[in-house]
Order: structure tokens, then sequence, then C-alpha cells
């Protein structure tokens, strides 16, 4: 099945006519056949549709009355007008122009006017696997048979109970995936965050190894090294000399000292437009009252985190989401150009996404659910 698709225009080279390694890793796509969080949980209300696009791809994600999430292909059965226009009805998704209703497994469910003596049509769309985790709201746009082996990424650290705090961000990026990895793995931009110090301009990378699907990495540098941070990271619990990295395809992560975490999950929703979710977690102890020998109250260090998220994480993302929308347009302008760059971690990841790409998962995979299953009754 083939689903139409909003490409944006660009100038630079295709992957067929790219010449250097630079060049095809701005021409690749990510591959459909794994977990992407599209949205939180929390802006899907009971009853609510949502557009989400997955390279191009549009889709309809939508929770249903029994407060289960779905995804449905953008389009209704009849004359493709797009569903995220329409209405949830029960466990269905109407369509606003003559309101045939679409079941979670895509087919149509009801349709509310006169059937002139003939059946309702069995014309289907594709409906995709969903699940939620973490706050998120996850869907499986590739090959369906993988959506069981592969699982949403397990992030224990983040299960109840276990007494990390963590916040989670999103941001648009106006660039290619491939040009956030790069930036988020690639320390070498120190100079960008020189006001708030994420990470020192001495950052050395220790550690390179190039693994079947990831790339693992280290720096050694102070990290949180900024002055309101490092007054609240609790020195003796906490080591912040280096950092370890790995981006595993499609996923990035980095852990300090094993107390500070982070991922960053990225979907690539056209080619030069890249959404990301990051999540921050941060152990029990991480934090202390400035010059006190005092342990920080879990509830504290929540209102902390979130402060600091704030004040100091999303403005060091801001910065990023500017620099990479910058280069991207002048990538558009300059692809042509020589790219001098001298972190041998941006060869490493370039080939990853280069090696795991192939040009046939640019169109999703509708997993084509056989029965959708609605029960009367919320799940939660
Ligand atoms: S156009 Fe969607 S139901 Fe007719
Ligand atoms: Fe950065």
């Amino acid at each position: 099945m083939t689903i139409e698709k909003s490409r944006a225009t660009r100038s630079a080279p295709s992957l067929d006519d790219a010449r250097t390694r630079h060049q095809r890793a701005r021409a690749v796509g990510l591959s459909p056949d794994y977990w992407y969080p599209v949205l939180r949980s929390r802006d899907l209300r009971a009853g609510k549709v949502r557009e989400v696009q997955f390279q191009g791809s549009s889709l309809a994600v939508y929770r249903g009355s029994d407060d289960k999430v779905r995804v449905l292909e953008n389009r209704c059965a009849h004359r493709q007008l797009k569903l995220s226009d329409g209405k949830v009805d029960g466990c269905a998704l109407r369509c606003m122009y003559h309101g045939w209703a679409h079941d979670g497994s895509g087919h149509i469910s009801d349709v509310p006017h006169d059937l002139f003596g003939r059946a309702i049509p069995r014309t289907k769309i594709g409906s995709f696997p969903a699940t939620e985790r973490y706050g998120l709201v996850w869907i499986f746009p590739g090959a369906p048979e993988l959506a069981l082996e592969r699982s949403v990424p397990d992030l224990v650290e983040l299960e109840p109970g276990n007494g990390w705090t963590h916040v989670v961000n999103s941001f648009v990026f106006d660039c290619h995936h491939s040009v956030l990895m790069e930036n988020v793995c690639d320390f070498s931009h120190a100079y960008l965050h020189r006001k708030f110090a994420p990470f020192g301009p001495d950052a050395k990378l220790t550690r390179l190894e190039r693994e079947t699907d990831r790339v693992l990495l280290a720096y050694q540098t102070k990290v949180a090294g900024g002055r309101v941070s490092s007054l609240f990271l609790n020195g003796p619990e906490v080591d912040t000399q280096a950092i370890e990295m790995a981006y595993e395809y499609p996923y990035q992560r980095t852990d300090t000292g094993g107390k500070i975490l982070e991922w960053c999950f990225p979907v690539p929703v056209n080619d030069t437009t890249t959404l990301a979710f990051f999540i921050f977690a941060f152990a029990p102890n991480t934090f202390r009252f400035p010059l006190l020998p005092i342990k920080m109250p879990s509830r504290l260090a929540d209102g902390l985190t979130r402060i600091g998220n704030v004040a100091g994480i999303r403005r060091v993302l801001e910065q990023d989401v500017r620099a990479v929308a910058l280069e991207q347009s002048a990538y558009e302008q300059h692809y042509a150009k020589p790219v001098p760059d001298l972190n041998p971690a941006v060869r490493e990841i370039q080939d990853l996404m280069i090696d795991k790409w192939q040009p046939a998962q640019l169109d999703v995979r509708p997993a084509h659910l056989a029965v959708d299953n609605c029960s009367p009754h919320p799940q939660r």
C-alpha cells in the first residue's frame, strides 16, 4: 500500500545523487521498524484525534472512549479526506464529510446515510500498532511482524517507586534527523552552550566503538558545570567528570556517573523536520542544598528538577534548535562544499545511519490489525 506523502521541497542531493558520506547521511531516512514516540499521552485525551507524520506519511492517532490509543492511515476509505479532520465516535474515527466511521483495524464500521441497496464497502485503510509508556504514545510504523519483537526501550529507572525523578521535553527541529543526531553526540559544540556549560570546551573523546546497530562513545569532560547546576549537584555522590553515550539506532542515550541519564528519541517527520523527545532522569541523592550537608527530600528534588528543566535543560536545547535549523538551511545552499569534521564520532554515526537504511523503508507499512476490540469501559 502506498501512502501519499507530503515531501518537503529541498535542493540538496537525493540518496542516488549523493557523492559523499555527509550527503548520504543527509539523504537517508530512519528505519520504520522501531517504536517511535509521537505524542505525550496527556496531549491526547479520550475522544480526541491528532495528526502526526512519519517520514512524510500522515497518520491519524486517536484515543477512543475506552481510553485506548489507535493509529490509522490518515485518509478515509471513501474519498481520502484526512480522518484527523473528523471526529472520534466511541472507538471509531468518523470522516467529517459523509461521516463514514473506521474502526481501529481500518474497516468501515458504519455509513450514516442510505446505502442505495448496496452493502457497506469492504475497502479498508491501514492501521498501526500503538502503545503508551513513560507518558508517551509510541507507534510502530514498520513491518508489523517486528512490532512484538522490538519493544519500546526499557527505561527501568523511570518505573514508579524507584526514587528517580525525571522530566520529558519535546522539540521540533527544522533539520534532517542526522543533523540532530550529530548535534547530540558530538560535544565539539561546547561554544554554542558556553553560557550554560552542560559539557566543557575541553571534552575529550575517550571511547568510540562501532557495534552492529550502535556506536558507543565516552567523553571526559565536566558535565553540568554551569554555575547554578554545579551548585545543586551532590558532588560526592555524582561523578560529573565523564559521560558515556550510545547511539543505539535509532535512539541516543547518555549516562553521567550512573546518576544522570538522558535519552533522545528522534522521529523523522520529513526530510527537513525532526520531532524529538528527550527524557532526563536523576537518581536519588543527585541533588543537595547548596553549601549545606543535607540530603534533599525527593519531593523537593522533583520540584528542583522541574525548575532546572525550564531554567537550564530547555534553554540549552533551544540553543540547539536554533543551531541545527541554521545548519540545515546552510546545507541546502552549500551541500557541495567540503565539511572538514574533526570529531571521528560523526563519521561513525553517519556510517551507522547509512548502513541501516534501505530506501524501500520510506513507506510506512500498515499492520492491518485484524480485529479491533472495543471495550465500552475505560482501561484506566
Ligand atoms: S469523503 Fe470521507 S466519508 Fe466521504
Ligand atoms: Fe547541544
